[in-house]
């Protein structure tokens, strides 16, 4: 590992749909790339997956340089060695099951060069559980994509209570240079935060529909037209900040014991006490005073009006 992160080689350890979209990622970015795959018809239909992926991109406009330049970058092997010799990162995109993880890790760790860091993008798997044995797993984390990586680009970096505080920072780093989002997750927590947040919203609709309160495509309804359109511009707790004046803390006092109830019918008790709300408040406040509340809430506004003429115009669009 070195501070150099302008043009690296890249191994990516798996091609399906994550492996796939990472090596477009790493590739736009100017890296080399070298994918991995024990299925050599994966491997052999790579390259026309890449080249259709990169020119859809290049025909929305959001690829610097043409798709072909792009594609030159990215080689397809089926020998592991070969993948990662000379890769200062590498990339895991092998199937979420923890035998198969542990064992492909391990390879990585005896093959790669010394200061590789070698990055899971275990959904729920978290490294210390899947390279917490091997002797180089001070440079291993999970670094979690979003799918596909190449167009939501936020990622978490969940590092293990051993790995290096330096790879964790060389991560954020890297992937930023590579056009990421990187969020640090503070602590190893099984489906780390995205899955967390995405299971709390499913594991109710999945009650909503059993106890038919609502159909599948009533709730797909709801978010898609409802909550998801303010969600795709805005997280949960500016949207909450937003919609009460006074903000989180007047969302809470007027709302909190009523979600209190809602948790509690499923068996789940966690109130937003007086210093959770506190603290809450305290970060929504340093990114937003108050004073700005009114002017914001005029920007959601026109942020939503825009986003109904775009939804309105891709509608009508061939
Ligand atoms: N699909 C998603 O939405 C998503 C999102 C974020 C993270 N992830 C995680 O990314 C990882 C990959 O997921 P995916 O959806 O791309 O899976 P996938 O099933 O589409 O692809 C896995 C690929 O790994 C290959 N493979 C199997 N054994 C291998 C080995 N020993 N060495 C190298 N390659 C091997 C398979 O042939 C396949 O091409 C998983 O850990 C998954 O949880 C997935």
């Amino acid at each position: 590992m070195s501070g150099e992160v302008s043009s690296v080689k890249v191994a990516v350890i798996g091609a399906g749909s994550i492996g796939m979209a990472f090596a477009i990622v790493f590739a736009s970015a100017g890296h080399r790339v070298t994918i991995y795959d024990t299925d050599p018809e994966r491997l052999g239909m790579a390259r026309d997956e890449l080249a259709s992926a990169l020119s859809d991109l290049a025909r929305h406009d959001l690829l610097q340089e043409n798709a072909s330049a792009v594609l030159t970058r990215i080689a397809v092997t089926g020998d592991l060695a070969e993948a990662v010799q000379g890769a200062l990162w590498i990339q895991e995109c092998a199937p979420e099951k923890l035998d198969l993880k542990r064992a492909l890790i391990a390879d990585l760790d005896s093959l790669a060069q010394p200061d590789a860091v070698i990055a899971s993008s275990a959904s729920a798997i978290p490294s210390s559980q899947s390279t917490g044995h091997l002797p180089g797993s001070r440079r291993c984390l999970v670094c979690h994509p979003a799918n596909p990586p190449f167009l939501l680009r936020v990622i978490e970096i969940v590092p293990h209570a051993g790995t290096d505080p330096a790879v964790s920072a060389f991560a954020r780093e890297f992937l930023s240079a590579c056009g990421m989002q990187p969020v640090m997750v503070g602590k190893e927590i099984e489906g780390f935060v995205f899955n967390r947040l995405q299971g709390a919203l499913l594991r109710e609709a999945y009650c909503l529909v059993r106890d038919d309160v609502a159909s599948v495509e009533d709730i797909d309804t709801l978010v898609r037209d409802g909550l998801g359109l303010r969600w795709s511009f805005m997280g949960p707790f500016e949207t909450v900040d937003l919609n009460t004046r006074g903000g989180l803390a007047a969302h809470a006092e007027k709302i909190g014991p009523a979600y209190r109830r809602m948790g509690l019918e499923r068996g789940q008790d966690d109130p937003w006490t007086d210093a959770l709300v506190d603290k809450a408040t305290a970060q929504r406040r340093s990114l937003l005073p108050l004073e700005g509340w009114d002017e914001r809430r005029a920007w959601r506004d026109r942020r939503l009006m825009a986003l109904i003429r775009h939804r309105r115009n891709q509608e009508v669009a061939p």
